[in-house]
């Protein structure tokens, strides 16, 4: 890890060349999936920006992109409340389309966006996420692309973020919990509480983290 974020992270989760090859197989499972009709790929900002980047330049295939704004944990996450910070501007009725998270945790974002995305009359709705903290889950909701399935660890990098910060880690690392427990009310967007349902346990080594399932459509 480089010395400047050793202090911040426990350790490297997974790797640049670990997300790099996982990244490259979905990309290969959602272009034959989605094959022979122009897709659009509809993106939850913030934190896909690199996945996004990534994976949808590895695909073939033709595509429209659009962005969904959710503001997805602080006050609004523990209540259950998701607030949409920008809506989608493309239509995608009658479209095969594919939805695309950093990280599916309780659930609550995709689920609701999900439903949100499937009210308008697509033809067809995958879902896609880097991550799955399948521990912590309380919607009833799986995603039919998954990178990695991560124990309950408060990860950060490759897009994802702590109190926006992070996100230009080129590897996903495990946050030390002394940076949330510390984190005061300068913090933006925290005010001094850490991420909901965090666990400080051991984490396991990157070899041993197993690729989550690769459904096809
Ligand atoms: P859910 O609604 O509980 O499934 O949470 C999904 C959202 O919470 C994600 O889109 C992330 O923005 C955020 N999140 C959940 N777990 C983590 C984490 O370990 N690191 C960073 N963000 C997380
Ligand atoms: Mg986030």
């Amino acid at each position: 890890m480089p010395p400047r974020w050793r202090k911040d992270l426990e350790r490297i989760l997974i790797t640049e060349r670990q997300l790099a090859r996982r990244v490259r197989a979905l990309s290969r499972a959602i272009e034959r999936d989605f094959a022979g009709r122009e897709m659009v790929v509809v993106s939850l900002l913030n934190g896909t920006v690199m996945f996004l980047a990534d994976l949808i330049r590895r695909l073939s295939l033709p595509l429209r992109l659009d962005f969904i704004g959710v503001s997805s944990y602080g006050a609004g996450a523990a209540s259950g409340e998701l607030v949409f910070t920008k809506e989608l501007r493309l239509s995608v009725r009658g479209r095969d389309v594919l939805l695309v998270d950093d990280i599916l945790d309780t659930g609550k974002t995709l689920a609701r966006v999900r439903a949100k995305l499937q009210a308008l009359g697509p033809r067809r709705l995958r879902t896609c996420v880097l991550l799955n903290k399948g521990a912590r889950r309380v919607e009833k909701i799986e995603a039919d692309y998954v990178g990695f399935e991560i124990p309950d660890f408060f990860v950060v990098g490759y897009g994802l973020d702590f109190a926006e910060r992070y996100r230009n880690l080129p590897f996903v690392g495990v946050l030390r919990p002394q940076v949330y427990h510390r984190a005061g009310p300068d913090l933006d967007g925290v005010g001094g509480k850490p991420p909901a349902g965090l666990a400080e346990s051991q984490c396991p080594s990157p070899r041993r983290l197993r690729p989550g399932p690769v459904s096809s459509a």
